[in-house]
């Protein structure tokens, strides 16, 4: 089945034509240059942008396909989460589009397509599995117990993962998206030597907090500024990441051995982080665990990711008519 496949939920409009688990094209406009002078995501002029180039973004993705209109069985869309004015013109494009070509509209949920990013070109990985998601606005551990099926076995009580580093990457004047500068940087640093803490959680085992760490980066760069001291950059870049993958890779490899899954699923934009990947691996290859990490060009926000997911929405019976409308949070595991 030919599924057209939109992305509007923050800063990239995508566009994907994906056959089962194979993409016939993805085009992405990216916002990033514009929002990179606030040093975040400016959500009016996400959807603005959004409203002017997916007509285009569109017609791109359909002639890199070498199809016509008329060649598309199906439209899916990102619906949730995400920026509520940026969802809204991907929702309302596909709408029109579903119902001018009168094929299916499969509402989509974005969380589920950063995990469906790891089906692409990879037949052999089905569920069950255990999931480690770590994006910019999410940090959850899921057991997907079937395409269509999640269980929330842990989460993150205040910022994601990528709030956090994109946050004190910020604070420490390097250009947004400040996650992945920082993870260039930190490999520059010859030592860990700074004090962070290693957040507490006391609610469920699986579950983290990132926000005392992330102040405690704000403070050091601002005491350190207050009394005119040089901070070692790298070496903060290096301590705030290892903190960060230590508690994403113990908390992932305590809840395999706790519930048995001898495959791990690594999603979001922060599966692209060098150390969370070259850890894991090792982690996994030691404990004879099979890890699936998506190719770096899926693990941002994307199309493809969404065509990839929307086929086994279609396939369990989710399918939306004109009233779909877009939702700013929703969690993985709702019911549809
Ligand atoms: O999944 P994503 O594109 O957006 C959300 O859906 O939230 O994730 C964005 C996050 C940001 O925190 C960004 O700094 C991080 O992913 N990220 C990276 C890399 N690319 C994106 N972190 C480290 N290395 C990268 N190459």
């Amino acid at each position: 089945m030919k599924i057209l496949s939109i992305e509007t939920s923050c800063d990239e409009t995508s566009v994907a034509i994906v056959e089962d688990r194979t993409v016939l094209s993805n085009v992405t406009s990216t916002q990033i240059e514009e929002h990179k002078i606030y040093g975040g995501v400016v959500p009016e002029i996400a959807s603005r942008r959004h409203t002017e180039a997916i007509s285009q973004v569109c017609a791109e993705a359909l002639k890199q396909a070498g199809l016509a209109y008329s060649d598309i069985e199906a439209v899916a869309v990102t619906f949730a989460p995400g920026l509520i004015g940026a969802l809204l013109v991907g929702v309302n494009f596909a709408k029109g589009l579903a119902l001018s070509l009168d094929v299916p509209l499969i509402p989509v949920h974005h969380l589920r397509s950063h995990i469906a990013a790891n089906y692409i070109d990879t037949p052999d990985l089905k569920p069950p599995f255990l999931c480690l998601l770590v994006s910019g606005g999410n940090t959850v551990i899921a057991e997907v117990a079937d395409y269509t099926s999640f269980k929330i076995i842990g989460g993150t009580l205040d910022d994601a993962a990528g709030e956090c580093l994109d946050k004190a990457a910020r604070c420490m004047g390097l250009n947004y998206p400040g996650g992945v500068n920082l993870d260039k940087i930190a490999t520059l640093a010859d030592n860990k030597k700074y004090p962070l803490p290693y957040p507490k959680v006391s609610t469920g085992k699986y579950d983290f907090s990132f926000s005392g760490l992330k102040t405690a980066v704000l403070n050091l760069v601002h005491n350190a500024k207050q009394k005119g001291e040089e901070i070692d950059i790298p070496v903060v870049c290096a301590t705030i990441r290892q903190r960060v993958c230590d508690m994403l890779i113990n908390n992932t490899i305590n809840a395999a051995k706790e519930f048995g899954h001898k495959s791990i699923v690594l999603a979001g934009g922060v599966s692209a982080n060098s150390e969370l990947r070259s850890r894991m691996e090792s982690e996994c290859k030691r404990l004879d665990i099979k890890l699936y990490c998506p190719p770096l060009k899926y693990c941002t926000d994307n199309a493809a990711m969404v065509g990839a997911q929307a086929i086994y929405e279609y396939e369990s019976g989710n399918v939306s008519d004109s009233s779909l409308n877009a939702i700013a949070t929703l969690p993985i595991d709702y019911r549809s």
